[in-house]
């Protein structure tokens, strides 16, 4: 199992984590409506991994990147492409997080993808798990959109889209997903945003099988940015985000097994355990008080409120 680590670390991590979270609090006074309440800092639990050792560019030429020993990467689009970054190996559940500074000014029509997908070994029944970053024709207005897709649905759009409480692109944050066979849940600064809860009414549409683990910015002028109203202007050119801070912990999958079972669930699971720890199978109290925050605050599009593009809603909208 990939994600064992040391109790040493985990108590490092704690520390750490607290110490962050009395740094942030000291700064909360200044825009009291938009703060979402404190959250456990899951983030801290796991190490960074390396551009260099755990990913490969999957596109982009000289338009991807790696700095800082293997730390850190730019991603640029311009007129001749755009450029990605996909994980070395597939995973069967886990925790995925991205540190990411998103391109600043005119950013209409890009798109900045931290996901998961297995389209490239079932292309006709794939698996997916999005967050895609919509620039906008104004600075400072990037739209955070999340979807799902399992066992190819491709058919239902689940998006869901928010406002961001912060700028984001004067700093990095933290774009984290939970996915395992509890629930999904999508993660901003570690404010759970989102919950997929693995039910009998989800379980044909849940993401099951392996995935690898992409970061890209690429061209969506025909759907991002107000339906396609307002397309990429090159004028602006090179767009490009940072990234860094990549976690990757869970269950790394044999691609000899094409069932993807070949991580046997551990009989004792430490608070460290993606798959079955206590911290990742179900949100606590202090968690769940940040997911209603971000869904009445932040959220501005749910797929379950859309009756003109369904007009029988997916069966997860009417069974809770
Ligand atoms: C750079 O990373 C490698 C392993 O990825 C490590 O062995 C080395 O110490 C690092 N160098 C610095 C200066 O951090
Ligand atoms: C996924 O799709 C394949 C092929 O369409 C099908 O055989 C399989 O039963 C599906 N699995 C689930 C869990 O629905």
């Amino acid at each position: 199992m990939a994600y064992l680590l040391s109790k040493n670390l985990h108590l490092q991590a704690i520390i750490l984590s607290t110490f962050i979270l009395l740094l942030s609090s000291s700064n909360h006074g200044t825009n009291a409506q938009s703060v979402p309440p404190s959250s456990t800092r899951l983030t801290s639990l796991f190490p960074h991994l390396s551009f260099d050792r755990d990913y490969s560019q999957m596109f982009g030429d000289s338009n991807a990147q790696i700095y800082g020993n293997g730390s850190f990467a730019k991603i640029s689009l311009d007129k001749k492409t755009g450029a990605g970054f996909g994980s070395k190996n597939h995973y069967n559940y886990g925790f995925f997080s991205a540190a990411i500074k998103l391109p600043p000014g005119f950013t209409s029509g890009v798109v900045v993808a931290f996901y998961m997908s297995n389209s490239d070994i079932f292309p006709h029944n794939h698996d997916e798990i999005d967050f895609e970053l919509l620039g906008h024709q104004k600075s400072r207005n990037w739209v955070l959109q999340t979807n799902m897709y399992g066992n190819g649905s491709v058919k239902t759009g689940r998006e869901e889209k928010f406002r961001l409480w912060f700028d984001p692109t004067t700093q990095f944050h933290e774009y984290s997903i939970i996915w395992n066979s509890h629930h999904i849940v999508f993660l901003v600064d570690n404010i759970p945003i989102r919950e997929v809860q693995k039910t009998p009414t989800t379980s044909s549409s849940y993401p099951s099988k392996p995935m690898a683990v992409y970061a890209t910015i690429w061209d969506a002028s025909p759907w991002a940015t107000h339906g396609g109203k307002y397309p990429v202007n090159y004028k602006y050119a090179p767009f490009t985000a940072s990234l860094g801070e990549m976690e990757m912990a869970g269950c790394i999958y044999d691609p000899k097994d094409l069932s993807g079972k070949s991580c046997s669930k551990s009989s004792s699971p430490s608070s460290l355990d993606p798959l079955e720890g206590q911290d990742f199978v179900k949100l606590s109290n202090q968690q769940n008080k940040g997911l209603q925050w971000a869904r009445s605050k932040q959220m501005i599009y749910s797929y379950c409120k859309d009756k003109r593009r369904y007009k029988v809603l997916p069966p997860e909208c009417t069974t809770k």
